[in-house]
């Protein structure tokens, strides 16, 4: 098959099939890696460990082989390379494009990445400085990439979208719980490494199309859409991964306003994003009013928040690869850019939609959120129906429901000097399970939490602690009530049926 200059891929069905087999006997996997290096996470590493890592795949042994080509980026002796894709020709391997001809050696190209438990290949990292990157550069899998992993909410659905599939990573989990996925991208070298992903690791019911947004999907509705979008806000139109070539955060705005018509009832849409705080206007109100409308109940998590100064450097650091002066020149671009546009600040986080027409759709926000971890997609699903929950639940109710405390949580008291001894300054409410978070709690509640048993309804603890307090249950039923519905929706404490 003729490919253009930068596609990678000749996606020969059979030859890929074989080359999955090839690399499962040799265990290139992540545990296959993690035995052969130590290393908690064998995948990411600095370029100064590569001699470190080349000491240890010094046996060359098939797995050894790989290692070096595929996450080193090493070149390999075509002999050593030969017996390391035995019984297959290295010819089939090169023809496919997933290793190149380099005098007597060979290398990859791309990374090969096992993730997820899967194979995943993209382009090599630009943020070390090795590589330049290009205009339809393929990112390998980053922190929003990872995030969205963690969060996305798996249940078996009919149909799934993976809109900016890039290497095709969000589609590849989502074909094991979907019946059907379409991957969608603007970049053919992204739909092709996609595809080519998808064969190798033989995934049959995923669907590649180009082009923009949603137009290649104009009419369909989905059960789950998932996007991790090229959200950075700046001046520049220069790559496809990041810059998705709207003003502002525009890009990010156009997708979350045109989801919800993707969605059917009860489908959930999931993306990774940055939004723009601007002069004169609180980000929640922005936000919330992209949102009205919608026909979805909507929950935005935040997880940090920069100045501009830190923003574009982060950003231009991760492909700027010319002098400290055309570095500065960019940054100053960037600067000029937030200071016309009105941009004080730059928010990172996860926006999740629920599809449920209403005339009072929900939209809530959850601050400082400190990570999206492995188990996070079971608390998005978990958090929408805590949500119903204190939406629907009247102040009697409350008073007869059985909470439980959330196994996950923790309770960190700050102590100061006092005089004498230590005065309590704040209790501090952890939540570490799949998405972490921190809250404030009134010292008063505590008690009131630990009898969070499951089997003690409300109203007596309610009781117990006006008792304690010398007081009587109406002048505290109210206050105890308000703090428990924000327990209850942070996921702190849970009402039954909700685990
Ligand atoms: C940050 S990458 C995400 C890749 C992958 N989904 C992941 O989670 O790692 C963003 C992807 O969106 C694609 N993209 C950029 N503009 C787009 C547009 N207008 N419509 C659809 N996809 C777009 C880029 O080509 C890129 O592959």
């Amino acid at each position: 098959m003729n490919r253009g200059a930068r596609i990678p891929f000749c996606l020969n069905g059979e030859t890929i099939a074989r080359m999955r087999e090839v690399l499962a006997a040799a265990d290139y996997s992540e545990l296959g890696i993690y035995h052969r290096l130590q290393a908690e996470d064998a995948v990411r590493f600095e370029p100064r460990e590569i001699p470190r890592l080349m000491e240890m795949t010094r046996r060359k042994t098939p797995l050894d082989i790989f290692i070096r080509l595929f996450l080193l980026g090493a070149p390999v002796p075509v002999g050593a390379a030969s017996g390391a894709v035995a019984p297959m020709a290295l010819d089939d391997w090169t023809d496919e494009g997933l290793l190149s001809a380099d005098g007597d050696a060979v290398r990859a190209p791309l990374q090969l990445v096992p993730a997820s438990r899967l194979l995943v290949a993209f382009d090599p990292s630009t943020r070390h400085g090795v590589v330049e990157a290009q205009p339809d550069h393929v990112h390998g899998l980053g922190m929003s990439s990872l995030n969205l992993l963690n969060g996305t909410i798996r249940r078996e659905v009919g149909a799934a979208l993976d809109l900016g599939t890039g290497c095709g990573i969000q589609g590849l989990v989502c074909a094991r719980h979907s019946r059907r996925v379409i991957s969608t991208d603007v970049n053919p070298r992204a739909l092709n490494i996609a595809r080519f992903n998808a064969m190798l690791n033989g995934l049959e019911n995923i669907l590649f199309r180009e082009g923009s947004r949603f137009d290649p999907v104009e009419r369909e509705r989905f059960d789950l859409i998932l996007m991790n979008p090229p959200f950075a806000i700046s001046p520049d139109r220069r790559f496809w991964f990041r810059d998705g070539g709207m003003a502002g955060d525009g890009f990010v705005k156009a997708l979350i306003t045109e989801a919800p018509a993707h969605l059917n009832e009860g489908g959930f849409c999931q993306i990774t994003a940055q939004w723009a705080h601007r002069r004169g206007e609180a980000w929640t109100d922005r936000l919330k009013r992209w949102l009205e409308g919608s026909g979805c109940d909507a929950w935005v998590l935040r997880m940090k928040t920069q100045n501009p100064e830190t923003y574009a450097a982060n950003w231009i650091s991760e492909t700027e690869k010319n002098s400290p002066q055309a570095y500065r020149e960019r940054w100053r671009g960037w600067m000029a850019y937030f200071e016309a546009s009105g941009i004080e600040a730059v928010s990172t986080g996860m926006i999740a939609l629920r599809r449920r027409p209403s005339i009072d759709n929900d939209f809530w926000v959850t601050e400082d959120v400190e990570s999206i971890g492995d188990g996070a997609g079971a608390a998005f699903y978990r958090g929408f129906l805590l949500r119903d929950f204190v939406r629907r639940t009247r102040d009697a109710a409350w008073l007869d429901t059985a909470f439980t405390l959330a196994p996950e949580i923790r309770i960190e008291k700050s102590l100061t000097p006092g005089m004498p001894g230590w005065a309590l300054e704040k209790i501090i409410l952890r939540h570490l399970g799949g998405i972490r978070f921190a809250g404030q709690l009134d010292g008063r509640m505590i008690d009131l939490l630990g009898r969070c048993d499951g089997s003690t309804p409300l109203g007596h603890l309610v009781d117990a602690l006006a008792e304690t307090m010398g007081t009587d249950r109406g002048d505290i039923v109210a206050s105890v009530l308000g703090v428990m519905r924000n327990l209850v929706a942070r996921g702190f404490v849970l009402p039954p049926g909700i685990l």
